[in-house]
Order: structure tokens, then sequence, then C-alpha cells
């Protein structure tokens, strides 16, 4: 299996991504690294710890990274997500293993030790631009490095132009596009948007494997509700297991290769900009997704998620 940092804010849809990485085999998860995001870091920390014991596997590490975006003030996503960051599903917390410090440490001491760790982030892209800070080199040998972020030609999730993750932190989005050494996969609301849990999706899972089917039922519950009260969507846009499935299953997807920034600040702050049409003769440092096989994410995700033979 192929060695992956998941660098996260979970969250409901970061979690949902941590179950199919999980949950299949060609991926071997050496780290949870978290960021401020969704939830602050320890809240996030803990349900990365709840979602590890629900498929037992306390033996993951979890590691607590930046509790501030690099520069601008933090503002969560408790809105979307709930307090708890699993809305609100009062899922008992996990005692039994606590997180450990230092997400940036762990990430660059893995990157030394093996440089072709695939790297996954689901996040504001915080802890990944401090690992930046410290040795751009570091990211030179990777496997593959995937994220959930930004958006293409669709509108914004929280202001006209911007996606939470890239606008949570602006200045860290920016820094990881201007000096990651190796073409990052932008797996962005234009293609994350397509993927939307429906309520027969969900009787679908409750029926297969009744366990993971309550699970999903109690942290997105909140998420329905806010999707049907903000956007009149029936079910919930999950983004995260996207970035996941494409690490998993390149053939999901398609795009193309462009140079991709993003504004850190003013009326646009978090807009990913992608020169598609190659005005500034930028060097491509991004490959951008613009197209997904829907139904067959949903078959992925189900058979490993949920367990289904034949969905
Ligand atoms: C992204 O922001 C968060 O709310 C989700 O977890 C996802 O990573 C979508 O904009
Ligand atoms: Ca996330």
């Amino acid at each position: 299996p192929r060695n992956v940092i998941i660098d996260c804010d979970p969250g409901i849809d970061d979690s949902l991504a941590l179950l199919l990485a999980l949950k299949s085999p060609e991926l071997n998860v050496v780290g949870i690294t978290i960021v401020c995001g969704n939830v602050p870091t320890h809240i996030g920390a803990q349900n990365a710890l709840k979602i590890l014991k629900l498929v037992d596997r306390l033996d993951i590490p979890v590691y607590l990274g930046a509790n501030q975006p690099l520069k601008v003030a933090y503002t969560s996503a408790q809105d979307t997500h709930g307090d708890d960051g699993l809305g609100n599903s009062a899922i008992p917390a996990v005692t039994a293993v606590a997180p450990a410090k230092d997400a940036v440490g762990f990430i660059c001491d893995t990157l030394t030790e093996a440089p072709t760790t695939t790297v996954i982030a689901l996040g504001p892209l915080t802890n990944i631009a401090q690992v930046l800070q410290r040795d751009p080199q570091l990211f030179a040998e990777v496997d593959q490095f995937t994220l959930m972020g930004g958006s293409y030609k669709s509108h914004g999730n929280c202001s006209p132009v911007a996606e939470y993750n890239f606008w949570c932190d602006p200045d860290a989005a920016k820094l990881v596009f201007d000096q990651l050494p190796v073409p990052i996969q932008l797996v962005g609301l234009d293609v994350t948007r397509q993927i939307v849990l429906t309520p027969s999706l969900l009787t679908y899972i409750k029926d297969v494997n009744p366990e993971m089917g309550r699970f999903m039922e109690k942290i997105t519950r909140f998420y329905f509700d806010f999707h049907w009260q903000y956007e009149r969507v029936i079910g919930c846009v999950i983004n995260d297991p996207l970035a996941v499935a494409a690490v998993l299953a390149p053939k999901l997807l398609g795009g193309f290769t462009s140079y991709t920034t993003v504004v850190a600040d003013g009326v646009a702050r978090g807009q990913s900009i992608v020169d598609d049409h190659d005005f500034w003769h930028a060097q491509p440092n991004s490959r951008v997704m613009t197209r997904v096989d829907v139904n067959a994410f949903w078959r992925l995700f189900l058979t490993r998620v949920a367990g289904a033979t034949d969905p």
C-alpha cells in the first residue's frame, strides 16, 4: 500500500474522507495531522480519534497542528459542522488515547525518512505552509500532493469567489501554490459539489451496514438541515472524500494542467485563480480537476465504507 499523511480539520466531510481512506487497502495512513478549520484543532483531533475508534485503528497517530492561520484571525465553520464538528452528534469522547503534539514536526520527519509519502490536505493549508516555511524541498519527492480546496469556475462557499479552506487561511494557500515543488492536484468545489449524500444513499448504507449507516446518519443530520436551509439541497455535499478518491482511483476525475494562485487579501480573499489561458506564461503548478464520474465515486465509497458488495 501507498503511505499517506492526511492533513485535515474534521469536520463532517473530513470524517467521511478518513473513513474512506482507512477502509481502503491501497492506502497506509501513517498519521493524521490536524489543523484549525471547521473546528478548533483540539476538537478536530478528538473527532479524528472518534473515527479511528469506530474502525478500530487507534494505533494510527493523530497530531495537533496549527491553532491559528498564518496571519488572519481564525474563523471556524461550526455553523456548518456543529460546535463539536460532527453535527452536534454527542458521540462520546475517546479517552484511551491522546493526540500527539507537533503536526508540522511529524510531517517534516516523515518526509525526511520517507520522501515519497503521499500528502492529502483536506483543510486550511496552515500546517502544510509551515512545513514549507521550514524547508520547501521536503515535498520535492512526494508521490502525490492532492488537496480539497478552491474553485475554478464554480462560485465560492463562504464568499462569492472563495472556498472555505482557502478563505480561512489565504496566506497559507497562496504560499502552498507559490512554493510547493511538485504539482498540486486541485479537487475544488467544481467537482466536489457534485458529490451529494442523499437520503436514499443514507438509507442504502443503513441497510447494508447498520452500524456505519447509523453513525453517518448521526453526524450528517445537522449538515442535511444546513444544506436545505441555505441551499435548498436535499442531502449534503461531501467535499473531502473526493480528494481521497482522487488518490485511490485517479480515473474517477479529469482535468487540465495550469498555473494557479490564490488571492491573499481584499474583497477576493481566498479566491483561487486558474490561468487556464496561460496569460501569465507561468510554470504550471497544478492539475485542476473539472470532471468527476459521480456514480463511480459512489460505487467506490459504498464498497469501501459500507462494505457493499454490488452497489
Ligand atoms: C471544505 O471546507 C470545509 O467545510 C469542508 O470540510 C471542506 O474541506 C469545503 O469548502
Ligand atoms: Ca475539511
